[in-house]
């Protein structure tokens, strides 16, 4: 995959959660690792990070996340025997997660939050602005939407998060923006504030926080001092709220579709549009899906004034 240099480099994608959404599925593996269509669920946003310009992955695990770091790792027993068989299509399969970028892993410790699974980041990222990515949210946009969120946070030196308008009966199940302002022509609005998950009818604003994150380094100091918040964990929201007194905090709208694929429902659409939009096989899938749609389709009752 070819891109842009980016002004940002390095990419923390945390990755410790117990995934309990999807259980028994996640009992025995990681839910970073359930496919969508022809690969894991993280080698997408690996892919749409290094379509943004990024080419430096930490990933922040858990003692069970031990599949997350093979994948994008060599495999040597594995290429050997795909390449004692002149099998040069899975071997470039099997190698081509490992090409991506470089990958850095380390474990989160405790699990104490999205905010402290950000902090346990802070050696390896320094003194430079870098982007979260919540493996759990899949774009699958080639990495439009990061690339323009660095190109924000570069022009206001602001944190920039990516919002996506929900229905109000969702918004508790997110980060929510409290706007300063209206959202300009090309979705950027400036942002007063970020509440975590608030109750419906407290909630300031449909606009939920969507799991793309750019931060200023400042970003640390301010999870150093972040008091446990919602469910008693560490907020990543938390901290960023605070970032309207310093650095200011922006938010980007996001217009392309993407799919929250730490639901059931949304995952198996994002396995049904995905497939449906690859080049190579997207016919076929549709004409799978529409024979699929038939078979489901109560046959009509051919007696007169029967059930149709
Ligand atoms: C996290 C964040 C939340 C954000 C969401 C996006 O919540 O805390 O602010 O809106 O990701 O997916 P989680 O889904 O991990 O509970």
């Amino acid at each position: 995959m070819t891109a842009e240099k980016s002004p940002v480099r390095r990419a923390v994608i945390p990755a410790a959660g117990l995934g309990t959404r999807f259980l028994p599925a996640t009992k025995a593996v990681p839910k970073e690792m359930l496919t969508v269509v022809d690969r894991p669920a993280i080698q997408w946003v690996v892919e749409e990070a290094a379509g943004a310009g990024l080419d430096d992955m930490l990933i922040v695990t858990s003692p069970a996340k031990k599949a997350v770091e093979d994948h994008f790792d060599r495999a040597p027993e594995l290429e050997a025997v795909l390449e004692a068989k002149a099998r040069h299509d899975l071997l470039d399969a099997v190698r081509h997660p490992t090409g991506i970028a470089r990958f850095h892993f380390t474990r989160q410790g405790a699990p104490l939050g999205l905010g402290h699974a950000v902090s346990v980041a802070r050696h390896h990222v320094g003194d430079e602005t870098f982007a979260v990515l919540l493996p759990d949210e899949l774009l699958a946009d080639g990495g439009r939407a990061l690339s323009r969120m660095i190109a924000v946070a570069a022009d206001t030196g602001s944190a920039v998060v990516a919002l996506r308008e929900v229905p109000r009966d969702q918004i508790s199940s997110y980060g929510c923006a409290v706007p300063a302002g209206a959202v300009s022509a090309d979705g950027v609005v400036e942002l007063a504030g970020l509440v975590e998950k608030p109750p419906v009818d407290e909630a300031p604003s449909q606009l939920a926080v969507m799991g793309r994150y750019v931060l200023p380094p400042v970003v640390f100091d301010r999870l150093d001092v972040t008091p446990p918040g919602r469910g008693g964990e560490i907020q990543l929201t938390d901290a960023l709220a605070t970032l309207v007194d310093g650095p200011g905090l922006v938010g980007v709208v996001v217009a392309s579709g993407s799919y929250d694929a730490g639901q059931r429902l949304d995952w198996l659409r994002a396995n049904v549009e995905l497939a449906l939009a690859d080049p190579d096989g997207g016919g076929e899938v549709a004409a799978m899906v529409a024979a699929a749609l038939d078979r489901a389709r109560p046959t009509p009752d051919p007696r007169p004034g029967g059930a149709r």
